[in-house]
């Protein structure tokens, strides 16, 4: 298949999709700096009590950059990505990226039972609140029994947090509810009753945090470069869906950020992780 054709069926594939964040060169840059962020706070790449995986899906893989380590880490495995978009360039001989919706069909494009570890991380943007527990299923079907899954998400959290990180994520919410998705967090609570009710077992979940501003050293700066940037990014959807002017907006944004500071607050992000069973 030509890169063309490649370029036509990812092209189709988003114009069927709610996900919120537009397709921009610069998120490539904010979902490494998030990636950064959060691999600076677990001190690796994933909290499932891995043994020498041999085949690793990420589900939504992004710029590829957490399969791209996970290559290095596992060097005997096969990193498989699957996304609507490309990954980044000069991807490891382990890679490979399998283009597709998540949402279409009746499942992945993977064979049931066939990956040792199945990760995905912050598809809240992107996965209708009603599709949650079909799509947990759907990676929990790839899983081969005995193999983990594991969901890392975001939330409309920051702990503690002010007015205008309020009101900001209030309405990022809202612009996220009218798209059919989850504008509360209710999916980050609600992540080990996917998994769970998706079959897997010996279901662990909690909270990471992210601090948010210099107050926290070099990884307060990714954490407020992050929220930063992935605010703005929401900017022509916040002001076409609810009518907000964009100067009010970055302002809000601004405000947000210098309560973060002044509160030294960090931004939660729920996981959860399981395991199929073993047959
Ligand atoms: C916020 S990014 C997270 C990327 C990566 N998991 C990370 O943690 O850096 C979400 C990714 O999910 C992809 N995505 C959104 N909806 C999708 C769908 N229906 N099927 C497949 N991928 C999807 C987007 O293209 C984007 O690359």
């Amino acid at each position: 298949m030509s890169a063309g054709e490649m370029d036509a069926i990812g092209r189709r594939a988003r114009d069927s999709v709610p996900y919120l964040f537009p397709e921009h060169i610069s998120e490539v840059d904010r979902l490494d700096v998030q990636h950064y962020a959060i691999r600076a706070e677990i001190q690796g790449n994933y909290l499932a009590p891995l043994d020498r995986p041999q085949r690793i899906l990420d589900v939504g893989s992004g710029t590829g950059q957490w399969a791209f380590e996970l290559c290095e880490e596992f060097p005997d495995a096969v990193v498989v990505g699957f996304d609507l978009v490309a990954s980044k360039a000069n991807a490891p001989a382990n890679y490979c990226l399998v283009r597709g919706n998540l949402l279409q069909g009746d499942g992945l494009p993977f064979a049931d039972d066939s990956f040792d570890f199945v990760h995905q991380r912050f598809l809240v943007a992107g996965i209708p609140l009603q599709s949650w527990p079909e799509a947990v299923r759907r990676l929990v079907a790839v899983t081969r029994p005995g193999g983990w899954i594991e969901l890392v998400e975001s939330s409309y959290e920051v702990n503690p947090g002010g007015p205008a990180t309020r009101r900001l994520f209030d309405l990022i919410g809202a612009a996220a509810s009218l798209r059919g998705l989850d504008g509360t967090g209710e999916v980050g609570r609600r992540l080990p009753d996917y998994l769970a009710a998706a079959g897997a077992g010996a279901v662990q979940a909690g909270t990471l945090t992210v601090p948010i501003g210099e107050w926290a050293g070099r990884a307060g700066s990714l954490g407020a470069a992050d929220f930063r940037a992935a605010a703005s990014r929401l900017t022509d959807v916040v002001e076409s869906e609810l009518g907000v002017d964009r100067d009010e907006y970055w302002e809000l944004i601004a405000t947000a950020l210098q309560e973060c500071e002044q509160h030294r607050s960090r931004y939660v992000i729920p996981y959860a992780y399981g395991r199929k069973p073993p047959c």
